[in-house]
């Protein structure tokens, strides 16, 4: 065992602590986490994990997540590392996307949000403040089924979905919704047809998948499977066997007979984990030519892990996540409603 892995090993169990880790974190994250998840697990169980101090290895809106939802916690990051799908749009740019809708003719009544969970603090506030939900790539469809349903038969509400273009696109179509983007430029027709209307931003590591991919593995292995993350375009997803979130395509994988070949749209660390376990090598395949790594899940090391126990251990408590008490109180009510949507 490597010098640091022990030394985290030892500091983990004398100071009590949990770590969390998601599915996309290195390996050798990975195996020293008391619990992985994807997002909704890890807001789900690291909320409702007893001990007073979380080392949360994953992205910054995971971590905000959990201390929003259990502000009696201290959160801690190996690294501060930012989503880039999180950093597409602010609380400004909401206000800015809702302004653009209400010019268009569109009243701000009849608008409701729901925010990906990969977002930050002041844009889940602002969808709390606005009646609106959270939603993970698990719940999508759940979320969205409920605000369909506010507002009545009289009413119909518009829904505005942020940031991920993609994962709205993809839910529309799953549901029959008409859906447009909104891009500046986009005239009142796209946007009066639009019972969902989907901000611009997507996930750089998901948009390396192609529909010229699935076509390759599917013209080089008669009867592989497809699975990709909702995260992925559109076009790609059209042509997918599976769709679902990093936890759903785990478990869709690991129950495929042991010769059903597969290839996975989603990120390297965990489609690589998938391969080397259960069914080998040669039946599970990264469904793209270009690794697709994500950066900042990446960028958390067995060292940054030390040094942020090190830091408890002196008691100074480095990467501490905080939130800004002005958004603490309604993002927690967009997370809450998609708690209870979805059930706890
Ligand atoms: P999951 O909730 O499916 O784990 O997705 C999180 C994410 O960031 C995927 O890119
Ligand atoms: Fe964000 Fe994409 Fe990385 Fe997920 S894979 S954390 S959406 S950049």
């Amino acid at each position: 065992m490597s010098e640091i892995r022990s030394r985290v090993l030892e500091l983990k169990s004398k100071l009590g602590v949990a770590i969390a880790a998601h599915y996309y974190q290195r390996d050798e994250i990975v195996e020293i986490a008391d619990f992985m998840g994807d997002s909704l697990e890890l807001s789900r169980r690291a909320a409702s994990d007893p001990k007073e101090f979380l080392i949360f290895c994953g992205v910054g809106f995971m971590a905000q997540s959990v201390k929003i939802i259990a502000p009696f916690k201290r959160v801690l990051m190996p690294k501060i590392a930012c989503c880039s799908m999180a950093k597409m749009i602010d609380g400004e740019m909401f206000d800015r996307a809702i302004g653009s809708l209400m010019a268009q003719g569109v009243a701000k009544d009849d608008i409701l949000p729901i925010a990906y969970i990969n977002s930050n603090a002041d844009v889940k506030a602002r969808v709390g403040k606005m009646g609106g939900s959270i939603c993970t790539s698990a719940n999508a469809e759940r979320i969205l089924r409920w605000a369909l349903e506010q507002g009545g038969a009289a009413s119909e509400k518009r829904i505005f979905f942020a940031p991920d273009r993609c994962l709205g696109l993809n839910l529309a179509a799953k549901m029959g919704l008409s859906a447009a983007v909104l891009r500046s430029g986009l005239d009142l027709g796209d946007l009066a047809n639009a019972r969902m209307i989907c901000f611009d931003g997507f996930c750089s590591v998901h948009q390396l998948f192609t529909p010229r991919d699935v076509d390759f593995y599917r013209e080089k292995y008669a009867g592989i499977l497809i699975a990709a993350h909702p995260e992925c375009d559109p076009a790609v997803v059209a042509k997918a066997d599976f769709v679902g979130s990093t936890s759903q395509i785990i478990k869709f994988a690991r129950e495929l007979p042991s010769k059903q070949k597969i290839a996975v749209g989603t990120e390297f660390n965990l489609v690589n984990r998938l391969r080397e376990a259960g069914k080998g090598k040669e039946n599970t395949f990264v469904l793209s030519a270009t690794k697709p790594e994500c950066p900042t899940m990446n960028e958390t090391r067995l060292s940054d892990l030390l040094a942020v126990l090190e830091s408890i251990d002196r008691g100074e408590f480095i990467n501490e996540i905080f939130v800004d008490e002005n958004d603490v109180k309604f993002a927690r009510v967009a997370l809450d409603r998609m708690l209870d949507i979805s059930g706890k």
